[in-house]
């Protein structure tokens, strides 16, 4: 079973006595976090050591992935051992506050992060950003052979030229978006052409490194899978650049990766306490000098200065708060790609 305090510590064999040391051990209980986290491992780890560090709560860190935790969250309800959720995207979020499921965010916290980064009822706030891009061979295409909108790949000229990884929470995000700004017909009429065109890869990392080896001209992705590849060796981008819709196309889209408090936390003041920080300086620093290349999105942090400023991007404008991933899944699986 995945929900115990203990399990969470690692430490199986051991579990009964560790359990009875850490509820007899209130003050260790009081000055600890757990959370359920759908962000990259490793960020997270980032940031979770950094705030130790600074304030000496203790974090303990388990890894899902977004759809599976928001779903793990509604199960357990009020029994759920997690303090805070951090997702990748924003409809896991949305999922999650569907069931008032969440405190609301200390107004302090609200006030770091601008209006276009959290939803307008303030269940949770946005903690980092990242863009969709169009991941292409640059061997092949020039810009004039680009497409101008997301929309173009689902057209004939796109057959067979194309991947993404359509299992993803980061590609059905794309596709929540595409939704919500250009409605359901158009979104069924995408996603069919998408099924014609496209070839599945697991994986946002595998589908960049098939645009790398020639076996597909381009992915539709995030941006921080080419940056993260370009500061390590850069062995699986080499023949990659990225393309921006701009414009306000729904292939511009802007994502939000979210930070809420369950509302059953035994630990809220630790909990806000932790959402504040991750989303003032300490909590954004990691994201300029870290090597998650995802955005800030604190009022006047900055961003990896390797990135196109965030203001340059031309997002359209999308409401995280009504992302509807089971909209989107119905529709995926009607249309053949999942
Ligand atoms: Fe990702």
């Amino acid at each position: 079973m995945k929900t115990s305090y203990v399990l969470a510590a690692g430490a199986t064999a051991f579990g009964l006595s560790l359990l009875a040391f850490s509820t007899s051990a209130s003050a260790q209980v009081a000055d600890s976090l757990t959370i359920y986290n759908a962000q990259h491992e490793g960020l997270t780890k980032e940031w979770a050591q950094a705030f130790t560090e600074e304030t000496g709560v203790v974090v303990t860190i388990r890894n899902g992935s977004d759809l599976e935790f928001a779903n793990q969250i509604v199960q357990e309800g009020a029994n759920s051992p997690a303090d805070v959720f951090l997702t990748e995207n924003s409809p896991a979020m949305a999922l999650v506050d569907g069931k008032s499921l969440f405190e609301p965010i200390a107004q302090d916290t609200l006030d770091q992060v601008p209006g276009q980064f959290r939803p307008v009822n303030g269940h949770w706030v946005g903690v980092a950003a990242r863009s969709t891009v169009f991941a292409y061979d640059k061997t092949k295409l020039t810009e004039d052979k680009l497409p101008k909108s997301m929309l173009d790949l689902a057209t004939p000229e796109w057959k067979g030229r194309w991947a993404a990884s359509p299992s993803g929470a980061d590609f059905q995000a794309i596709v929540g978006a595409l939704l919500q700004l250009k409605g359901e017909a158009a979104t069924a009429e995408w996603l069919k052409g998408m099924k014609t065109n496209f070839t599945a890869y697991r994986g946002n990392s595998t589908a960049m490194k098939a645009v790398n080896a020639g076996q597909t001209e381009g992915a539709l992705i995030y941006h921080y899978y080419y940056f993260g590849d370009q500061a390590k060796t850069g062995e699986n981008s080499k023949n990659v650049a990225l393309h921006y819709f701009k414009n306000e196309d729904p292939g511009a889209f802007v994502s939000i990766s979210g930070g809420g408090i369950l509302a059953s936390s035994k630990h809220k003041p630790q909990a806000q306490a932790f959402l504040k920080w991750l989303t003032g300086k300490g909590g954004q620093k990691v994201l300029r000098d870290g090597t998650s290349f995802e955005y800030a999105v604190g009022k006047d942090e900055a961003s990896n200065k390797a990135l196109v400023p965030l203001s340059d991007l031309k997002a359209p404008k999308v409401e995280p708060s009504t992302l509807n991933n089971a909209k989107v899944t119905d529709m995926m699986t009607a249309a053949g790609l999942l």
